[in-house]
């Protein structure tokens, strides 16, 4: 569904990304991994349409969207969540959920998305009418999440989201996010917690140096040595 051919990228002509090649597939969970600085965050941007490949085509649904720009992305059903949440503090969790129902086809629906949005995170309901600044690190993620999904996404992007958080936490959001993928939404997800995430995918990307290492199903990346070197720095 969501294709990267040949993706070179990098900023103020410094090159970050070369030659990437990935697949995500509709209906499945894909994963990148990879240590800090590796490149995942600038693959999604690419995604998303922040960072514009200087090389390589993107393509949705094998329409080429190369040049389609980021803020016509959440049209076409490419939403995301940004690493680091990027709520809006001074807004009240609700009206930050909202905030994600901007686009055309997300905006009649609003109402409905919300409600299951809320049961998705039942935790945050009673938090409605709370400031984001005064959500715990957990409540903000899902807050992000679910404003992702405001907008009717039929792949949902993720950066990072167990970073910072507590250790009960990364597995209820990792739970949630196993759950949607299982109701048949497709999800790109970029996670330093390699061990975690591999479990719940269908097919993972090993990202270092910004280039993609190996690909594969879960499995076989999991008894990588490759793997190992890249989280455990051994050399
Ligand atoms: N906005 C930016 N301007 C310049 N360099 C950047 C910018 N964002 C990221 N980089 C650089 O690109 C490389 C890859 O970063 P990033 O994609 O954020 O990696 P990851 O998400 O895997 O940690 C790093 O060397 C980082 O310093
Ligand atoms: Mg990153």
């Amino acid at each position: 569904m969501l294709r990267l051919e040949g993706i070179d990228a990098g900023y103020d002509g410094t090159q970050i990304l070369w030659d990437i090649a990935l697949e995500a597939k509709r209906g499945q969970m894909t994963v990148i991994i990879g240590p800090n600085g590796a490149g995942k965050s600038s693959i999604l941007k690419v995604v998303t349409g922040l960072l514009p490949p200087t090389g390589g085509r993107v393509f949705f649904d094998d329409e080429d969207i190369t040049e389609v720009p980021a803020y016509e992305r959440p049209d076409l059903g490419i939403a995301a969540c940004p690493e680091g949440r990027r709520l809006f503090p001074q807004l009240t969790a609700e009206a930050n959920l909202r905030l994600g129902a901007y686009t055309l086809r997300a905006r009649r629906h609003a109402d409905d998305r919300l409600a299951q949005v809320y049961a998705l995170f039942p935790g945050i309901r009673p938090r409605a009418t709370t400031k984001a600044l005064r959500l715990s690190g957990g409540e903000q993620q899902m807050v992000a999440i679910g404003r992702a999904l405001m907008a009717s996404p039929e792949i949902l992007v993720l950066d990072e989201p167990s970073l910072g958080l507590a250790p009960k936490v990364v597995t209820e959001i990792f739970e949630t996010v196993h759950r949607l993928r299982l109701e048949g939404l497709s999800v790109l997800m970029v996670e330093q917690n390699a061990y975690q995430a591999l479990r719940i995918a269908d097919y993972g990307y090993v990202v270092q140096g910004g280039r993609v290492l190996r690909s594969g199903p879960p499995g076989e990346l999991m008894d990588l040595e490759e793997l190992r070197k890249a989280y455990f720095a051994i050399s």
